[in-house]
């Protein structure tokens, strides 16, 4: 495909949203057409799956349901515009993808990453990112970030302890491990300006 799909993985409270706004607008700066997305959600059905998975009151939830509800709204997510955004050239800015399963899922729920890197891998019939940069900070720092950013919804995610937060940071560290030539740990416990620089380098490395 002609464009270029990037994604931006981490955990809550790594600041992914601003960092991500900032990249875009100065791609856009420099003339590039970018489109900025994020999952679950980014077209309506997707959005309709999001308020199903992350709504408070889905205390009942299988963890199994939810990893097949991530999957399906990445498919329709991923045909209805992340592929055609590709194909037309575009520069595709997302907030998570499939690694945000393995690392939640597959990992600190415990259904396994390569049972959901199955069910992922029908989902995304081999689509995968060119670059992806992962925001890593410690789940206390992250956690303490968004209770201070008033803002921002609690979802049923974040309502999980510690430890499972600690899981999603062990999780996406062996994914980095396992995936050196396209994951990129970016130091997100910075400040804001050091991180954007230090992401958009990447980024700058891959648009060559
Ligand atoms: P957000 O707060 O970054 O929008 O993400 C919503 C929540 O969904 C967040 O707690 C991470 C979680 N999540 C998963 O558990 N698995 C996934 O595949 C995705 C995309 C998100």
């Amino acid at each position: 495909m002609a464009g270029l799909f990037i994604t931006i993985e981490g955990p809550e409270g790594a600041g992914k949203t601003t960092v991500l706004n900032r990249i875009a607008k100065k791609l856009q700066e420099k003339g590039q057409d970018v489109v900025q997305t994020r999952e679950p959600g980014g077209i309506v059905i997707a959005e309709q799956i999001r308020s199903v998975i992350l709504n408070k009151e889905n205390t009942a939830m299988d963890a199994r349901t939810e990893a097949l509800l991530y999957a399906a709204a990445r498919r329709q997510h991923l045909a209805e515009k992340v592929i055609p955004a590709l194909k037309q050239g575009s520069i595709v800015l997302c907030d998570r993808f499939v690694d945000s399963s393995l690392a939640y899922q597959g990992f600190a729920r415990g259904l396994g990453m390569s049972e959901v890197g199955s069910i992922n891998e029908f989902a995304i019939g081999g689509v995968m990112p060119e670059l992806t940069l992962l925001f890593d900070v410690r789940p206390e720092i992250g956690l303490a970030r968004i209770h201070r950013h008033n803002g921002r919804e609690v979802n049923r995610l974040d309502l999980e302890d510690i430890s499972f937060h600690k899981k999603v940071r062990e999780g996406y560290l062996a994914l980095a491990e396992l995936n050196k030539e396209r994951i990129v740990i970016i130091n997100a416990e910075q400040e804001e300006e050091r991180v954007f620089q230090d992401a958009f380098s990447q980024i700058e490395k891959v648009l060559k």
